[in-house]
């Protein structure tokens, strides 16, 4: 099994907040409720991130660019903001390696700093851009990706090959310049939008140039997927993740829910999976309430030194999600004859990946002791499957989610009034 959920820490036999045996029955048949809800919107077509089949066509399509066109890059830079890119960078610090060719960079911000550095270090003829927008109209890719068209065309390069875009496959600004200048051109389904598209182009292809196991990430995210078919709560990662934490927030006042991999290959899965919890579920409910929870993304064992007085000893409105891996694919050990204190002699002979993984144990266990709920996802290594599985359970447990908060987790209408005042900053009509 490439992925398992205790929550274990989650019940009242563990923290006196926590589910009692009478109420999980009632939460099993609350979740039998929401899973038909959201099969429901599968089958309306709404849901297109759990159709991984529908997108075969176009996995191909990347296998056969970056097949033909890998060699001629040294480096690929994707140009995105938001569910454009964060899914590509938690791919690049999961699977990526330092001496991978061509090299990945994604650049998801508008700070001028961070495009002029990299066109400073990147040579462009050997270079390929990849602009990502599932609208085509985002003002932060669309600024990036003028600048760097401008320098290709400077340098006497063909935008055709050094460009190649992501996004709707009919609709917005980016698919007509594409069409209008032939620039390769691959979709982002209709049905699916930023946050949940890790799995369609906007993730795919960065990781195929940058020689990453896109196979093996479909086919832990199918895997996955299937498993969380059940309405069998107890059964299913992505429905115990969701309703556990709905309901921990809910009944129990624990808003900010932490995402803690112990791995600094998983880290970057935090960020992504903050924008995926905040943006699909801090919204007004069906009766025009705010709610939503508050994501938190922290990293194992680093933050001990950090974060862990807050949780341990804060307000205690907050449940830590950990993410531990089984077996690490490096370790390396503390000598045992080495330079070890007496102080910490314990060490001695033992290994990081054992140290990191009794720190993991420690923390959990320290938490409960405190009070405070957690769960622990455990993937079996940090391979392309268990990264699929992964993110595939953490999008299925945000569309639940989303019924249980009573919201629709698909859209962000929170954002666009931002957006207008920058525009019409912009366009000088603001202050
Ligand atoms: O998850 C989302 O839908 C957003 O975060 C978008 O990804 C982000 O706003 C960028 O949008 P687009 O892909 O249209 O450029």
């Amino acid at each position: 099994m490439t992925l398992r959920l205790d929550d274990a820490r989650m019940h009242a036999s563990a923290v006196p907040s926590g589910v009692t045996p009478a109420e999980w029955n009632e939460l099993a048949i609350r979740f039998g409720d929401v899973h038909a809800a959201v099969a429901k919107d599968r089958a309306a077509g709404r849901l297109g991130f759990l159709d991984l089949e529908a997108q075969a066509a176009e996995t191909a399509r990347v296998a056969e660019y970056a097949v033909r066109t890998r060699r001629a890059f040294s480096d690929v830079a994707v140009l995105g903001i938001g569910g454009s890119a964060l899914g590509a960078i938690a791919l690049r610090t999961a699977l990526g390696n330092a001496r991978e060719a061509p090299r990945l960079h994604v650049l998801d911000n508008v700070d001028p700093h961070g495009l002029a550095a990299l066109l400073h270090r990147v040579p462009l003829a050997t270079t390929c851009w990849i602009v990502v927008s599932k609208s085509g109209a985002t003002v932060e890719t669309l600024a990036q990706y003028a600048i760097v068209r401008d320098r290709i065309v400077a340098a006497g390069l063909a935008p055709a090959r050094h460009l190649v875009v992501v996004t709707d496959p009919g609709a917005g600004p980016l698919r007509a310049i594409a069409v209008r200048d032939d620039i390769p051109a691959f979709d982002v389904p209709a049905n699916v939008g930023g946050r949940f598209s890790v799995l369609t182009p906007v993730g795919t292809l960065p990781a195929r140039l940058a020689g990453y196991d896109v196979a093996g990430l479909l086919a832990g995210a199918r895997e996955a997927r299937d498993r969380c078919a059940t309405a069998t709560l107890g059964d299913n990662p992505a429905g115990m993740f969701a309703t556990l934490l709905w309901r921990a927030h809910q009944r129990a006042g624990q808003s900010t829910h932490v995402l803690m991999p112990y791995s600094d290959r998983l880290r970057d899965i935090g960020p992504w999976f903050v924008q995926l919890w905040a943006e699909s579920l801090g919204k007004l409910d069906a009766d025009g309430l705010p709610t939503g929870p508050t994501p938190l993304a922290a990293r194992g064992a680093t933050d001990q030194h950090s974060l862990l007085q807050l949780l341990m000893q804060g307000p205690a409105d907050k449940v830590v999600a950990f993410v531990r891996v089984a077996t690490p694919d490096v370790d390396l050990t503390i000598p045992a004859d080495g330079d070890v204190p007496d102080a910490a002699a314990f060490l001695r002979g033992r290994t990081l990946g054992e140290l990191l993984d009794a720190e993991a144990d420690a923390t959990a266990r320290a938490l409960t002791s405190a009070g405070r709920p957690s769960l622990t996802i455990t993937v079996d290594a940090v391979n392309a499957r268990a990264v699929g599985a992964l993110m595939m359970v953490l999008m299925i447990a945000t569309v639940y989610a989303g019924v249980l908060y009573r919201v629709d987790p698909l859209g962000q209408p929170g954002v666009e009034l931002g957006k207008r005042f920058a525009r019409e900053r912009l366009e000088g009509g603001g202050a």
